[in-house]
C-alpha cells in the first residue's frame, strides 16, 4: 500500500479537484503491474493498471492494492468497479472510501457483492493524509488551507524599510515554486500586493499557473498590478488553446495529442465594493468574487467554501502580518509551513505581529507533523493541530465540489 501511495503522488497538481490514486497488483510478493491517475481528464488508476495486463494472465492469487474504493459511477470515464468486475482479479486492499457522495462505499459494496474478497483500512490516515484537499472539500465543503509563511530565526517577514526579497535562500524559494506548482491557488492579501507587486509565479509555463487569488475588501489595489499583467500574457500563450473547458483545466491538441492545462485564473475577493472600482477590475480581466464580511474584512471561511465550490481545493496562502492575523483568528487554517532562515532582523515586523496577544496558558498549540527538515541553509516546520488536525478549524460549511 505504502508503494501504491507513493505511485499516486505522481500525479501531484495535476488532478484537481479529482483525488489522486494508485494501484499495485501483487503476486506471490512480486508487483506485477502499477497504475495511477495522472492528470485531470486521463484514464483512472484501476484501466491503466488493467489495460497493462491486456494479453496476459493474471495468476489466481493476485492482490490488487488501492488507495481509494474504485469510483462506482459514470462521469468522464465509465465506473472503475464495472472494469475491475470484469477482470479475474478476486482479491482488494483498500486503503480508504471515498468521501464522494455519489461512491460512498458504493465501490466496496459493488465488490463485495459479486464475491471479491475486500480488505478495507490499510494505511487508511496516510491515504486521507495524500489526499487531504480532496477530503476537506467533500467533508467540509472548503478547501484545504495551508499558510506558507518565511521568517528571519528571531519571526521576522521583513526589515525595517519593508523589505522583504529574500529572507531565505535559493533552495527554500524552489521548495516554494514546487509547493506553488502542486496547489490550486495562491492567496495573498492587499498588502502585499501593494508592498511587493508580487509575480507568485511557480514556473515560466502558463499551462501550470495556478490559479491567483488577492484579498481586497475594497478593491484598492492597482487592477493592472503586475499579478494582472502576467495574468494577460499566460492568457495570450494559451490563446491558441482549443476551446473546451471543463472546471479549471483547458484542453489543448499538441501534436494531435490531446492534454489539459491549467486555465489562467485571477481573481479578486471584495465585501461589496463600490461599483466604480468593480468596473475597473473587470475591465482588467480579473473575476470578482464578493463575499461577506467579518468586523469589516472578508470571512474567511466564506472563501474557503467558495473557493472549493469552484474546484480550487487546495489553497497555499502566502500571508502577510495582518492576514495571519485574520487567518488564525477566524480559520481555516490547516497547517502553517514555516521557513525559518538563521537570520536575526530586531524590529517588530514578525508574521504573528497583528494578532492579539495571548497569554500562555491560552497560547494557540500546534504540533510538528513529521521531521524538520533542512532546506539548504535553511529550516521547514510543518505545523498543524493536535495529532494531524486542523490547526484552527472552520465550522462545517455545506455544499462541497462535484467530482468533474
Ligand atoms: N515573509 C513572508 O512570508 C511574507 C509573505 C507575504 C508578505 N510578506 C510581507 O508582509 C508585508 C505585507 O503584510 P501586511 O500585513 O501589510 O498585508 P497582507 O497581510 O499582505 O494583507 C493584508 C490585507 O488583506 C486584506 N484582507 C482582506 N480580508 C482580510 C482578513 N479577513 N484578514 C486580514 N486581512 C484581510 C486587508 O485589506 P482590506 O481591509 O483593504 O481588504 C488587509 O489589510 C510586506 O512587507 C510583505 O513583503 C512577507
Amino acid at each position: 500500500m505504502r508503494q501504491a501511495i507513493e505511485l499516486a503522488r505522481r500525479g501531484e497538481g495535476a488532478t484537481s479537484p479529482n483525488p489522486l490514486v494508485g494501484a499495485v497488483l501483487v503476486s506471490r510478493g512480486r508487483v506485477i503491474a502499477e497504475g495511477y491517475h495522472p492528470r485531470f481528464g486521463a484514464a483512472h488508476a484501476e484501466p491503466r493498471l488493467l489495460a497493462k495486463l491486456s494479453g496476459r494472465s493474471i495468476p489466481p492469487d493476485a492482490e490488487l492494492f488501492l488507495t481509494l474504493e474504485p469510483c462506482s459511477y459514470h462521469g468522464k470515464t465509465p465506473p472503475c468497479v464495472d472494469a475491475l468486475l470484469a477482470s479475474p482479479i478476486r482479491r482488494f486492499v483498500v486503503a480508504t472510501t471515498d468521501p464522494n457522495p455519489k461512491v460512498r462505499g458504493r465501490g466496496i459494496t459493488a465488490l463485495r457483492r459479486a464475491g471479491r474478497q475486500v480488505r478495507l483500512g490499510v494505511l487508511a490516515s496516510e491515504a486521507k493524509l495524500l489526499n487531504l484537499p480532496y477530503f476537506t472539500s467533500r467533508r467540509e465543503g472548503r478547501a484545504r488551507v495551508t499558510l506558507k509563511i518565511a521568517s528571519t530565526a528571531d519571526g521576522m517577514v521583513a526589515d525595517f524599510g519593508g523589505g522583504s526579497r529574500w529572507i531565505t535562500g535559493a533552495q527554500a524559494r524552489r521548495e516554494v515554486g514546487r509547493l506553488r506548482a502542486r496547489c490550486d491557488a495562491i492567496v495573498v492579501g492587499r498588502g502585499t500586493v501593494e508592498r511587493d507587486d508580487p509575480r507568485l509565479r511557480s514556473s515560466t509555463n502558463p499551462s501550470r499557473s495556478p490559479t491567483r487569488i488577492v484579498l481586497d475588501s475594497r478593491l484598492r489595489v492597482d487592477p493592472n498590478c503586475r499579478l494582472a499583467r502576467l495574468w494577460r500574457e499566460d492568457v495570450g500563450v494559451l490563446a491558441g488553446t482549443s476551446g473546451t473547458q471543463v472546471g479549471n483545466w483547458l484542453q489543448s491538441e499538441e501534436r494531435r495529442s490531446v492534454r489539459w492545462v491549467r486555465r489562467p485564473r485571477l481573481v479578486v475577493v471584495a465585501a461589496d465594493p463600490p461599483a466604480r472600482r468593480r468596473a475597473a477590475f473587470e475591465r482588467a480581466g480579473w473575476e470578482i468574487w464578493n463575499l461577506p464580511a467579518d468586523s469589516g474584512r472578508i470571512d474567511l471561511r466564506a472563501l474557503a467554501g467558495r473557493a472549493s465550490r469552484e474546484g480550487l481545493i487546495d489553497l497555499l496562502v502566502e500571508p502577510g502580518p495582518a492576514l495571519v492575523a485574520g487567518f488564525l483568528g477566524s480559520g481555516p487554517v490547516d497547517r502553517i509551513l514555516l521557513f525559518l532562515a538563521p537570520k536575526i532582523l530586531g524590529g517588530k515586523r514578525g508574521w504573528s505581529g497583528s494578532m492579539a496577544p495571548r497569554a500562555l496558558g491560552s497560547a494557540l498549540r500546534a504540533a510538528l507533523r513529521g521531521p524538520t527538515k533542512a532546506v539548504g541553509p535553511d529550516l521547514l516546520l510543518e505545523l498543524t493541530g493536535p495529532r494531524g488536525r486542523a490547526l484552527v478549524p472552520a465550522s462545517r460549511l455545506r455544499n462541497g465540489v462535484d467530482s468533474l
